[in-house]
């Protein structure tokens, strides 16, 4: 992986999208110390102080638009699995979202180009909160977020950055050949299946428990209209 260390920029996202559209190969990556417009999934903003890290990788992965919620599930988990520290129970919330006792420790936002069916290419923006000093955080941001250094995970950013590059490599060959069904029981058996959740998509709204992931990658919610699958939108607790 080739580190592009920026300082304060507006998105690692934004700008690795230039590299990429002028043609950087696959595996480049750009690393901020902090954004200032930095962006989350959903049009929402992504408060990006110092002291966290704000990583951008550009894949290449070869494959179909309709892959995206696959791409989506393996990059989480190759996140967990970097983050990840004996001791510490961290869980997956669909489709993206790393969470400790409930909180965010980091959120993957992926934006891919596609031209027709084709995935020309796919950048993995991850936030990870390393410290999160809860009186500086905005609005609701304070019970919603923790950090690792709460968490108690002690990985410096360097080291981060090697078993995230570790991590990435593995899971994302696998779109290619891999073993998708043993990557989403794998995504599974760290996901909390015991909660309810409010799933907003524009303006509609639907009450329901995750129960399974479908062969595609999406969530399967059980409602009181029966199961229906969940492509793409949010879950809000309740
Ligand atoms: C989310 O959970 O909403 C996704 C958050 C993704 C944040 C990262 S930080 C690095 C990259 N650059 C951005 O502007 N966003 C992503």
């Amino acid at each position: 992986m080739i580190i592009h260390r920026l300082g304060s920029i507006s998105s690692t996202n934004d700008l690795l999208r230039e590299m990429a559209d002028n043609g950087a190969p696959e595996w480049t990556a750009v690393m901020a110390e902090n954004q200032t417009a930095g962006r989350g999934r959903m049009g929402r903003k992504w408060h990006s102080p110092p002291g966290n890290l704000y990583l951008s990788v550009l894949l290449r992965p070869g494959m179909e638009s309709g892959e995206l919620s696959r791409m989506s599930l393996l990059m989480s988990l190759a996140v967990y699995h970097a983050i990840s520290q004996k001791g510490v129970t961290l869980r997956l919330k669909w489709p993206n979202d790393i969470l400790w006792k409930g909180r965010k420790l980091a959120g993957i936002l992926l934006e891919g180009k596609t031209m027709g069916a084709e995935v020309i290419h796919v950048i993995a923006g991850i936030g990870i909160n390393l410290t999160m000093p809860r009186e500086t955080l905005p609005g609701d941001l304070a019970s919603h977020a923790t950090s690792l250094e709460e968490a108690g995970i002690v990985w410096s950013r360097e080291e981060l950055l090697t078993r995230l590059e570790t991590a990435m490599r593995r899971y994302s060959p696998s779109i290619r050949g891999m073993d998708w069904e043993r990557a989403m029981r794998e995504w599974s058996l760290h996901a909390d299946w015991t909660r309810d959740y409010v799933f907003m998509d524009g303006s509609r709204r639907v009450l329901g428990r995750p129960v399974e992931l479908n062969r595609e990658g999406h969530l399967i919610l059980e409602t009181d209209m029966g199961r229906i699958p969940v492509r793409s939108g949010d879950l809000v607790e309740i």
